[in-house]
């Protein structure tokens, strides 16, 4: 070939990888909503780093500095603007995201709010729908709204970060208080296991996680109440995040429904 013909042919190459879409044709997909911090930043760096492409949803982009680093840095994050708990929002994203497929969708987004401010004496009946609509509907809304995402997917798999505190088998009796944490977590359960009937005709695949007890804003704030087993629980967030990855990459329609802690236990209800 001509040397001149050889010089075309590579830039036409350089003009077409710098001018493609940042997805990758035969990558993988993930969506985690509440990206911007705590866990949910750290589904995204790993998602990453394991070369799949990222939808990260956060209620303020403008923001979010370390997910938009993160985007800058890699060219295969996404970000979109997304509050759980608005319709008009969710719907936003599902307009935003029409025919874009998502082959795992990672309900992140969850509130443990003040401990003080949910035990008797001190219980604010309005933070109560504050909660259920964070913690449990949020979930419901946004799983509902990008089912189509998931039909198109390849691996059709959704997630939920519920708590262990919400396990009527092991926490309650040794966790006093909490009482709108727990509840909006136990509502969040039945709604992944429903959403697992539910999608089962389609083949989608649901898992409720437990991420452990994992040392970010969302932790449990005051460590003198955590009982001494909650508090030699404490897993750091690597461990976690990577526990939880390795769950939904062994998820199947047969495992789909149930609850699972980071390490791949199953948590009874
Ligand atoms: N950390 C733990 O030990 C632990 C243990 C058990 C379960 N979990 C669960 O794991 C998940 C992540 O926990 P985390 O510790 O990473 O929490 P976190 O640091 O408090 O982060 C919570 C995330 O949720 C977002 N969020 C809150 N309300 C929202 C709304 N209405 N719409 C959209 N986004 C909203 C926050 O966004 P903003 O920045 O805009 O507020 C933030 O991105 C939660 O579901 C939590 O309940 C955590």
């Amino acid at each position: 070939m001509q040397l001149y013909k050889k010089i075309v042919l590579v830039l036409v190459v350089l003009v077409g990888v710098a001018t493609s879409p940042i997805y990758a044709a035969d990558s993988s997909t993930v969506l985690v909503t509440g990206a911007n911090r705590g866990l949910g930043l750290v589904w995204v760096e790993k998602y990453v780093e394991r070369g799949w492409n990222v939808i990260a949803t956060a209620r303020k982009p403008a923001a979010a500095v370390e997910l938009k680093a993160l985007a800058e840095r890699t060219g295969r994050v996404r970000i979109e603007r997304l509050d759980v708990t608005d319709a008009k929002s969710v719907a936003a994203l599902a307009r935003e995201l029409d025919g874009v497929p998502v082959d795992v969708l990672i309900n992140n987004v969850g509130m443990l709010g003040d401990e003080a401010g949910q035990k008797f004496g001190a219980l604010d009946p309005q933070q109560f729908d504050t909660f259920m609509r964070v913690n449990a509907l949020g979930a419901l809304l946004v799983t509902e709204a990008l089912m189509p995402n998931l039909r198109a997917g390849k691996q059709k798999k959704v997630a939920g970060i519920s708590a262990v505190v919400a396990s009527f088998d092991v926490y309650p009796r040794i966790h006093h208080g909490l009482y709108y944490y727990k509840a909006s977590k136990v509502a969040l359960n039945m709604i992944l296991r429903n959403i697992a009937l539910d999608g089962e005709p389609d083949g989608i695949a649901v898992a409720v996680l437990s991420p452990g007890v994992v040392n970010t804003s969302g932790a449990p704030e005051n460590r003198d109440r955590m009982s001494p087993e909650m508090r030699r629980s404490m897993i750091d967030i690597d461990t976690s995040i990577n526990g939880m990855i390795d769950v939904m990459d062994n998820l199947t329609i047969e495992g789909s429904g149930k609850w699972y802690r980071y390490d791949g236990s199953i948590i009874p209800w």
